[in-house]
């Protein structure tokens, strides 16, 4: 890790900091049996996404987790090309864990840049540097040996490497934030992660948040309480919904039951009548790509237009309306809980994805590696134990590639 810290006062924050409310999903860098996407695959994904039938509005953005191009050094993703032929917005990842050096990110993103030049940059949305390290590194991602993390100061070094390495291209207007799972960001020793970026993501899933009455019927106010804590601390920054979802199929999880009918409950009351075209949101997910998580999440089946359950959105909504965001903390006794419980509480969990095709390139990871197994430590923590094995591994095998 480079001392980079005196660029920080160098970053003036990105005037791009757009209202745009984007509809997307997540798409990892490899498929379900961990062979890499390439643009035909992407391709497909994106224009699915944007034809979905009875959709809230048109997912045409989509959220990646790395730039390299799985399994090679650092070729560009040829989500790249697919994003340029169907017109799909990008917010991009750099993966921050489990490695020194962001070298091959920068240099994969710097080739893309050149070879495809506006008709690839005006594309790009926002820059997410990191994806869930926090959390890895915290006490509930270290209960449940969620996998390599990154801390607070490595994350901010990395963003000041990236806005130093892309200052004078046509990257440098666009806004760039960290992606991790809300009760990271209400952990006060991250705040410095909070001052460094110009939009704040988070990733919820209620279905994880076990012992704390997460039946569907509560999914609302889980994930309302959680987006309500994130908002207290981020003073004007605005907050995007990186990941959130319920899987189809799957285990159940505490009081959580995983079904298309409750996918559908939840599509409705977070989707419908939070985030859609109020929030910038990427949906957890189109299609899965981690082959370890039991849950799955995808809403289509072969990536048909037509998905597993009705995209129309209600009109009324059976979540009771929260308070605001100044007042939910206080009035939910959740902050109460987050401190008490040492932010286990909270974790609701990630999906994650690994980014360790991110690192190196070895497309292992990537995909999504999501929470599956039981929660070792605390009940509220959440998940991602399983994955956290596969996530361990796969980093170390990134961080091996980074020295490459
Ligand atoms: C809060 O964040 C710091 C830095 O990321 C981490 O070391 C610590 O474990 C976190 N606290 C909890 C309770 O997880
Ligand atoms: C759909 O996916 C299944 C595997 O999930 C596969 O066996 C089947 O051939 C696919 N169907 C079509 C029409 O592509």
């Amino acid at each position: 890790m480079r001392p980079t810290t005196a660029l920080v006062t160098a970053g003036v924050l990105a005037s791009g900091a757009s209202a745009e409310n984007y509809l997307g999903f997540n798409s990892g860098a490899t498929l379900a049996d961990r062979s890499a996407k390439f643009k035909a695959d992407f391709e497909a994904e994106f224009k699915t996404a944007q034809g979905l039938e009875n959709a809230p509005g048109t997912f045409n953005a989509v959220r990646l987790y790395t730039n390299i191009q799985a399994y090679s050094q650092d070729d560009p993703i040829e989500a790249f090309e697919a994003a340029i032929e169907t017109k799909t917005k990008l917010l991009l990842g750099i993966w921050t864990s489990g490695t020194s050096s962001i070298e091959k990110e920068l240099s994969a993103l710097k080739k893309a840049v050149d070879k495809y030049g506006k008709d690839f940059t005006d594309l790009v949305i926002g820059m997410s540097i990191g994806s869930e390290d926090l959390y890895r590194d915290s006490e509930t991602g270290i209960i449940n040996k969620a996998g390599i993390g990154a801390g607070p100061q490595v994350i901010v070094n990395f963003i000041n490497e990236y806005k130093k390495a892309f200052a004078d291209t046509a990257l440098a207007s666009v806004p760039i934030g960290h992606v991790d799972t809300w009760d990271a960001w209400t952990n006060g020793t991250n705040k410095v992660v909070i001052d460094a970026v110009d939009w704040v993501g988070v990733d919820e899933y209620p279905y994880y948040e076990n012992g704390k009455g997460n039946d569907i019927k509560n999914s609302g106010q889980l994930f309302d309480r959680a987006f309500n804590a994130v908002a207290g601390v981020v003073g004007e920054k605005p907050i995007w919904v990186t990941e959130t979802g319920w899987p189809a199929t799957g285990p159940n999880w505490d009081q959580a039951v995983a079904s298309v009918e409750n996918a559908k409950y939840y599509w409705n009351e977070v989707g419908c009548r939070k985030l859609f075209n109020k929030v910038p949101t990427f949906w957890y997910n189109l299609r899965d790509s981690n082959p370890d998580n039991e849950m799955k999440f995808a809403i289509t089946n072969n990536l048909s237009t037509k998905p597993l359950f009705d995209l129309t959105c209600p009109t009324t909504f059976e979540t009771p309306s929260s308070t605001t965001s100044s007042d939910s903390s206080s009035s939910t006794g959740f902050t109460t809980s987050v401190t008490s419980a040492g932010g286990a509480a909270s974790t609701g969990g990630s999906s994650t994805e690994s980014g360790s095709s991110g690192s190196g390139g070895s497309g292992t990871g990537s995909a999504a590696a999501t929470s599956s197994s039981p929660v070792t430590g605390s009940s509220s923590s959440m998940g991602k134990t399983l994955s956290a094995a596969a996530v361990a591994s796969l980093a170390l095998v990134a961080g091996m590639f980074a020295l490459l």
